[in-house]
């Protein structure tokens, strides 16, 4: 990426590199791990047959389900075919219902939504737009709290032209006002909304004082080793402790104690960079996270977000995993910088042995990384002393070796390279320069990581690369294809099932793409193409929910699948059955299920993004508007069964 140039808003910023480490790159660690067997004379077909009957099932373990689940019998749905259509569509003896759309009045005065005529104080009382992760939390005991809860939602971003028109038309920027910059800054966060089901299934808003927005400039506390440093100083914030706002809030985590966890993904594209003298240090940053752009022209009229050789530090404020308590509509949120500074994807929280707090998250962008946080101590420990288990313990950065093995090569100041030579003259500096710090030690680069999700039952840990079109694109086992117009699914078991231990073995879970018929290398089977994984999780029962994000087969929509980890065909592929498809321009994310599972939250995001679309089609109304979907089973059965 070219220092201080604008970004091209037609280019998704993920699919450019900004990574220039030597570490291996998973399609190359595939080669390499093929070639010595000889497997690869095929080419590409050749990887997916030696991927499939060498690599699916052999290491590591296959996944054993507890004798609850009966494997056949996981996924009883009758499988739907590819969707084109301007409607969500599930399985016979199945419903979906759009429930809080992009608008849908919350707090304060709840004011009505107006397609392209809201105000931003307005839309600071309304649902945030372009939902994604999401958490359910209920709020009663047993079989209530499957009908009463909390919905946390992320809001990534924003499309300017319905937001500001109600329609495809997109202001041009020299029409922007400081106005249209507000609204745009509070469509952006996350939306708290206290939820009930009625007798009949139907879910409404409650009037809830427990309803909150949080947006681009809601006030937030920061932890961890880069609280106060000097490169999270500002002219408004010279101590480096008070941040206003988090951004584009792609996946999400759920902690133990009941906080949720928001990450920050593409934040860097909200800057603009203007010409001026950097130091190395300064360019070196910006480059490496790909900082400019201006996309959303936030800087036009806010000069948070305008950068400069003076004010270079607003940028290192974001990129973080921010968590918040949703029971306390009142709590400040805080920026966890122990879990490091990156285009955080998923923060999935994973219980370990001792009660030490794993956290796995994806870096998505193209050669990037996948890390995990390990905290030193118990986390009821650690919150009894007054201490958040969050801010305590080790960054990991993952390596993927050609031979199915794999390590956690830890990011600590004084270890290794990691040193002030280097750029690294403490923690603080190690937490902010995160990137920096995984190339130094040889991690491996990777195609986009997205969601991470644990199989409760097996401990497997599962991970979306979503494609790699890119050049620059390094191969590896991990990574096999390149291109990798449709991406994959790794997973791995820890040594010994600890997710404490620093290493692990790997394998591919699936390969993406047209169908083995196609010969696009992909391991599924021809029905259940798809392409661009990114939301990934696997309920209290094993299904691995798979959600996509980008170019379909055959260009349909966007679409969730079920796969079943317990069930595999002769070659070693899981029995995949598509279970929901979205509408035109849309992605699929963010799934959870009530604690019974009889009730599902989907997220369609983007509806209309570059195709027309008129969802969820409400009330007359025709701007195509994010919403959740609330699938439910006619009989009341468990969803997917
Ligand atoms: Fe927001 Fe990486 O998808
Ligand atoms: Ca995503
Ligand atoms: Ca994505």
């Amino acid at each position: 990426m070219t220092f201080g140039t604008d970004i091209d808003p037609d280019i998704d910023p993920d699919d450019t590199s900004t990574n220039p480490s030597s570490g291996p790159r998973f399609d190359d660690v595939v080669q390499r791990r093929a070639s010595r067997r000889t497997v690869l004379a095929g080419g590409m077909a050749g990887a997916a047959a030696f991927l499939t009957t060498n690599l699916l099932g052999a290491t590591p373990a296959a996944a054993t389900p507890p004798s609850r689940v009966r494997a056949t019998e996981l996924i009883g749905f009758d499988p739907i075919p590819l969707g084109y259509d301007d409607e969500v569509v599930v399985p016979t003896g199945y419903t979906a219902r759009p429930f809080i759309p992009w608008g849908t009045p919350i707090a304060g005065d709840h004011p009505a939504f107006v397609a392209g005529g809201n105000t931003a104080a307005e839309q600071e009382q309304q649902v945030g737009m372009h939902h994604d992760g999401m958490h359910f939390y209920p709020m009663a005991p047993g079989p209530a709290g499957s009908k009463h809860g909390l919905l946390v939602v992320n809001h990534e971003y924003t499309d300017e032209n319905y937001l500001h028109t109600g329609t495809s038309t997109t202001p041009a920027k020299s029409t922007w006002t400081p106005e249209m910059v507000a609204l745009s800054q509070a469509a952006h966060g996350l939306s708290v909304v206290e939820v009930n089901a009625d007798a009949s299934g139907e879910w409404s808003v409650a009037k809830s004082p427990l309803n909150r927005r949080i947006t681009a400039n809601t006030p937030m506390s920061v932890s961890g080793p880069a609280a106060g440093h000097r490169l999270m100083r500002t002219s408004e914030d010279p101590e480096g402790q008070t941040i206003l706002g988090t951004i584009n809030n792609c996946s999400h985590g759920v902690t133990p104690w009941n906080t949720y966890l928001a990450c920050e993904e593409n934040f860097n594209g909200y800057f603009r960079l203007d010409p001026d003298t950097y130091t190395p240090e300064q360019q070196a940053l910006a480059s490496r996270y790909g900082v400019g752009g201006d996309r959303f022209n936030w800087a036009t009229h806010d000069s948070r977000f305008v950068v400069t050789g003076t004010e270079p530090n607003e940028p290192n404020r974001f990129g973080w995993v921010v968590e918040f308590d949703p029971f306390d509509a009142t709590s400040r949120p805080v920026k966890r910088t122990a879990l490091g500074r990156l285009k955080h994807e998923s923060a999935y929280v994973q219980v370990a042995k001792g009660g030490r707090i794993v956290v796995y998250t994806g870096d998505d962008q193209v050669n990037e990384h996948v890390y995990k946080f390990v905290s030193n101590e118990n986390w009821r420990a650690a919150r009894a002393r007054g201490r958040s288990p969050l801010d305590e313990g080790t960054l990991y950065v993952a390596k993927f070796n050609d031979d199915g093995s794999g390590e956690w090569l830890p990011l600590v100041h004084g270890q290794g390279d990691l040193t002030e030579a280097n750029g690294f003259a403490d923690q603080g500096d190690v937490m902010i320069k995160t990137r920096m710090a995984a190339g130094m030690v040889g991690a491996t680069r990777m195609d986009r990581p997205e969601w991470v999700s644990v199989d409760p039952n097996t401990g497997m840990v599962y991970l979306t690369l979503t494609n790699n079109n890119s050049s620059a694109k390094v191969m590896s086992a991990a990574n096999p294809r390149k291109p990798n117009p449709w991406g994959h699914i790794v997973r791995w078991n820890e040594t010994g099932g600890d997710h404490t231990a620093t290493t692990f073995e790997w394998d591919l879970f699936l390969i993406a793409g047209q169908g083995r018929g196609s010969g696009d290398g992909s391991t599924i089977a021809d029905e259940d193409a798809f392409g661009s994984p990114d939301g990934i999780w696997s309920d209290p029962e094993g299904r691995v929910w798979i959600q996509t994000d980008g170019t379909q087969p055959l260009g349909a929509n966007d679409q969730m699948l079920a796969a079943n980890p317990y069930l595999t065909d002769d070659a070693g592929v899981p029995q995949l059955r598509r279970f929901l498809t979205g509408v035109p321009g849309c992605e699929v994310t963010g799934v959870v299920t009530t604690p019974d599972q009889r009730t599902m939250f989907v997220n369609i995001q983007h509806p209309g993004a570059g195709s027309p679309s008129q969802w969820p089609h409400l009330d007359g109304g025709t701007t195509p508007r994010s919403a959740t979907v609330v699938v439910t089973k006619d009989d009341g059965g468990v969803i997917g069964s």
